[in-house]
C-alpha cells in the first residue's frame, strides 16, 4: 500500500517540485501503479481555452478491476466495506473484498439483464445501503455512466437531472431509514418518473418491507432478478477518458449542471490523493461519514479507499440517533482509524453534552479529517481535543465536485497543519491567487481569488451535454486559468486559509445552491412577484438561507405565506434547501440597470447595516432603510 505514499516533509517537497517540472514523468510513474488492459500514448494534452484536457489518452482500463480484482490475491478475505445500519439495535454486515467483487458482478450482471449498456446514462437514487455503493460499482464494471442523485432531492430536482442526462435506467429502493424516520423513496422516483421519457426500466432495492407501486414492464424488484445470476461479469474495456460518472451541482447560474468525470485521470487521483491525505495503513478501518450522493462520497467513501485496498464504513444513519454519541459508538464498535466528517456535523455535536463524547474511549482513532465548508477554529480545536484526544493530525481537506479529489490538505502527519487552515497544495496541484483583474499575486500574506494554472487528472472535463456552460462557469473568468469561485488568503508562510464562495453559491452545512435556483424555486410559489437570496452565518450550518421577497398578496397570515414558500422549496429542491429566514419587502436594492445589489441584502442578513456603501446609485434607495427596518 505504501509505494504511492509521501513519508516525509522532504519527500513532499522533492515531489512536489517535479510535479511542476515534470508533471507528465511525475503522473505517468505513478499511473503505472494501476491495472491497465493498455498502456496510454500520451500523458497529458490539454488547453483551458476550450478547454479541452485528456489525461493518459489511449489507455484502456476499467476501474472496478482497480477497485477489486486487483486485490483478490493478496487481499481476498480482507473487509472491504462494512455497513453499519440507522438503528444500532440492526445487524452490522461486512463485506470481504471477494464477496464485494460477487456482489457487484452480479449486480452487473443485473444491470445487463435489464438492457443497460456501455455509454448508458444510468440515474441511482438510493440511501445509504450497501447496494448503492455495490450499484455504483456494478454500473461502473459495465461502462455504464453513473449519475447519483442524493436521495433528500425532491422529485423535481430528481426530473431535471435525468432528463439533463436522458438516463435510460433508475436504481433505487422502497424507502429509507433516517433517525427515528422511515420515508419513502419510491413515491418520489414516480412522482420524477412522470416527466421522464428516457427511463426505460427501474430497479428497486428491498430496505424497508413497503408494498410499493410497480409499474408493470418499467418496474423490477432487485432480489427478484439476481436470483440464479451469475456472480462472473467481465469488466468492459474502457478508454480513459470515457466517462465514468455525471455528479450534478449547483453553480451561480441556471439549474445544477452535471459535472463530468473520466475514467483513467479520476482513478489515478483518487488514489494518490487518499492514500497520501490520511496516510493510509494496511490496518485501517476508514470513515468517511459523506453520502454517496455527494463528491465526497463518491471519491472518500468508495473509489478511493477500494481502490486502495483499504477496509471503508458506510452508515446509514445520522449523527444524533439514537442520541448524539452515535459518531463515536461506531468508532469504538468497529476500531476506527482514520474519521472523515464535515465542520457542520461537528458544530451541532459541539453544542450537545460534552460527554456524548468523552464517555466513549475513541482509542483507535489516528487521523482526523474535515471537508465541505471552511472550518472555524473553535469547532476546529473541538474535534483537535475531544475526538483526536489532541493526538490525531487533523486534516482540513479543500476542493469541489469539479476537482474530483482533495487539492489543498495537510497531509496527515507530512506536511504543516495549521488550525481552519487547508494548508498546502499537494503534488501536481499548482494553485495561485488572482486580484480582480486576474493579474496572479505573488507574495505571501494575501488575498485573493483562488484559481488553478495546471490541470491534475481528476480535473472537471466538461457538463454533460453543454460543453460551454463548462467554459464559461470555470475557464473563462480569468483567462487560461481554471477558477474556482473561492476565495482564500495565504499566510505569511504559505498555507492557504479558504474563505468561502466569491459568487453566488451558498454552502449549506457542506452543500451547494446557487442562490438562482432557490429564487426560482420561490418564485413558483402563487403569491410571489421575486426573490432574492444570500447566505448569512450560521452557527451549525456554516452558512443559513435568507430570503428576500416581494408578494403580490398575503393569504390571510403572514405564516401561512412563510409556510408555503417553504413548501415550495422543498417540492422544487428538497429540504436540505429550505430558507432558515423570509422576509417580506415592497422592493429589493436594484440599481438603474435592474441589477440586485447582493451586497446591500448580504449585509442585512449578516445584521451589520453600519456601512452599506454607496448606495446614490440605486434605483429607489428608500427601499433600503425599509428592508434594514424589518430585517430578521
Ligand atoms: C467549499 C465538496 C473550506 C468550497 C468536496 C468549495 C471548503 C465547495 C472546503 C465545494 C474546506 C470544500 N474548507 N471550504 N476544507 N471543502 N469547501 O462541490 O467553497 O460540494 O468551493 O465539494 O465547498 O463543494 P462541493
Amino acid at each position: 500500500m505504501e509505494n504511492l505514499q509521501l513519508k516525509s516533509f522532504e519527500e513532499y517537497q522533492q515531489a512536489y517540485k517535479r510535479s511542476v517540472e515534470d508533471p507528465e514523468g511525475f503522473w505517468a510513474d505513478i499511473a503505472d501503479k494501476f491495472t491497465w488492459r493498455k498502456k496510454w500514448n500520451t500523458t497529458l494534452e490539454w488547453n483551458f481555452e476550450e478547454p479541452d484536457i485528456k489525461w493518459f489518452k489511449g489507455g484502456k482500463l476499467n476501474i472496478t478491476e482497480n477497485c477489486l480484482d486487483r486485490h483478490l490475491k493478496t487481499r481476498g478475505n480482507k473487509l472491504a466495506l462494512i455497513w453499519e445500519p440507522n438503528d444500532p439495535k440492526e445487524r452490522f454486515i461486512r463485506y470481504t473484498y471477494r464477496e464485494l467483487h460477487e456482489r457487484v458482478c452480479q449486480f452487473a450482471n443485473v444491470l445487463k439483464k435489464n438492457g443497460a449498456k456501455k455509454g448508458d446514462r444510468i440515474c441511482i437514487y438510493m440511501p445509504m445501503i450497501p447496494e448503492l455503493a455495490i450499484a455504483v460499482l456494478a454500473c461502473a464494471r459495465i461502462g455504464a455512466i453513473h449519475s447519483v442523485i442524493f436521495a433528500g432531492f425532491s422529485a423535481v430536482a430528481m426530473s431535471d437531472r435525468i432528463n439533463d442526462a436522458q438516463a435510460t435506467m433508475v436504481l433505487t429502493s422502497d424507502g429509507l431509514n433516517r433517525g427515528a424516520k422511515q420515508i419513502p423513496v419510491k413515491r418520489v422516483v414516480d412522482e420524477a418518473l412522470e416527466d421522464c421519457p428516457s427511463v426505460q426500466k427501474v430497479i428497486v432495492v428491498e430496505r424497508l418491507g413497503w408494498a410499493v407501486n410497480m409499474v408493470e414492464g418499467r418496474d423490477v424488484w432487485y432480489h427478484d432478478e439476481v436470483q440464479g445470476v451469475s456472480k462472473d461479469c467481465p469488466a468492459e474495456e474502457m478508454d480513459s477518458e470515457d466517462m465514468l460518472f455525471i455528479l450534478y451541482t449547483s453553480g451561480s447560474t441556471g439549474k445544477p449542471k452535471g459535472v463530468v468525470h473520466t475514467c483513467g485521470g479520476y482513478m489515478v487521483y483518487a488514489q494518490y490523493s487518499f492514500m497520501n491525505v490520511f496516510q493510509t495503513q494496511e490496518s485501517d478501518v476508514y470513515w468517511c461519514t459523506a453520502d454517496i450522493g455527494w463528491i465526497t462520497g463518491h471519491t472518500y467513501l468508495l473509489y478511493g479507499p477500494l481502490l486502495s485496498g483499504a477496509t471503508t464504513l458506510m452508515f446509514e444513519g445520522v449523527p444524533s440517533y439514537p442520541d448524539n454519541g452515535r459518531f463515536w459508538q461506531v468508532c469504538d464498535k468497529f476500531g476506527v482509524t482514520i474519521f472523515y466528517t464535515a465542520p457542520t456535523a461537528i458544530r451541532a455535536l459541539m453544542a450537545g453534552d460534552i460527554d456524548d463524547v468523552l464517555s466513549y474511549s475513541l482509542d483507535s482513532l489516528r487521523v482526523l479529517g474535515s471537508v465541505g465548508e471552511p472550518i472555524n477554529e473553535e469547532a476546529w480545536h473541538w474535534y483537535y481535543t475531544h475526538v483526536g484526544k489532541e493526538d490525531c493530525p487533523l486534516v482540513d481537506t479543500w476542493w469541489q465536485t469539479e476537482t474530483g479529489g482533495i487539492m489543498i490538505s495537510t497531509i496527515a502527519g507530512v506536511t504543516p497543519m495549521k488550525p481552519s487552515h487547508a494548508a498546502l497544495p499537494l503534488p501536481g496541484i499548482q494553485p495561485i491567487l488572482v486580484d480582480s483583474d486576474g493579474n496572479e499575486i505573488k507574495e505571501n500574506g494575501v488575498e485573493g481569488y483562488l484559481c488553478m494554472k495546471f490541470p491534475w487528472p481528476s480535473i472537471i472535463r466538461t457538463t454533460y451535454g453543454d460543453h460551454e456552460r463548462a467554459r464559461l462557469s470555470y475557464f473563462s473568468t480569468y483567462k487560461n486559468l481554471y477558477f474556482t469561485g473561492d476565495g482564500a488568503k495565504r499566510d505569511e508562510n504559505g498555507l492557504y486559509r479558504i474563505i468561502g464562495r466569491v459568487d453566488d453559491v451558498i454552502n449549506v452545512s457542506g452543500h451547494r445552491f446557487g442562490t438562482a435556483e432557490i429564487e426560482e424555486a420561490i418564485n413558483h410559489n402563487e403569491h410571489v412577484v421575486e426573490s432574492a437570496v444570500v447566505g448569512y452565518p450560521h452557527d451549525v450550518k456554516g452558512q443559513g438561507i435568507y430570503a428576500f421577497v416581494i408578494i403580490k398578496d398575503m393569504p390571510e397570515k403572514e405564516e401561512y405565506l412563510r409556510a408555503e414558500i417553504i413548501e415550495t422549496v422543498v417540492e422544487k429542491i428538497g429540504k436540505i434547501a429550505r430558507p432558515d429566514k423570509i422576509q417580506i419587502v415592497s422592493g429589493l436594492p436594484k440599481t438603474r440597470s435592474g441589477k440586485i445589489m447582493r451586497r446591500i441584502l448580504r449585509k442585512v442578513a449578516e445584521g451589520d447595516t453600519s456601512n452599506l456603501g454607496d448606495t446614490s446609485t440605486l434605483l429607489d434607495p428608500d427601499v433600503v432603510d425599509e428592508i434594514k427596518a424589518g430585517a430578521l
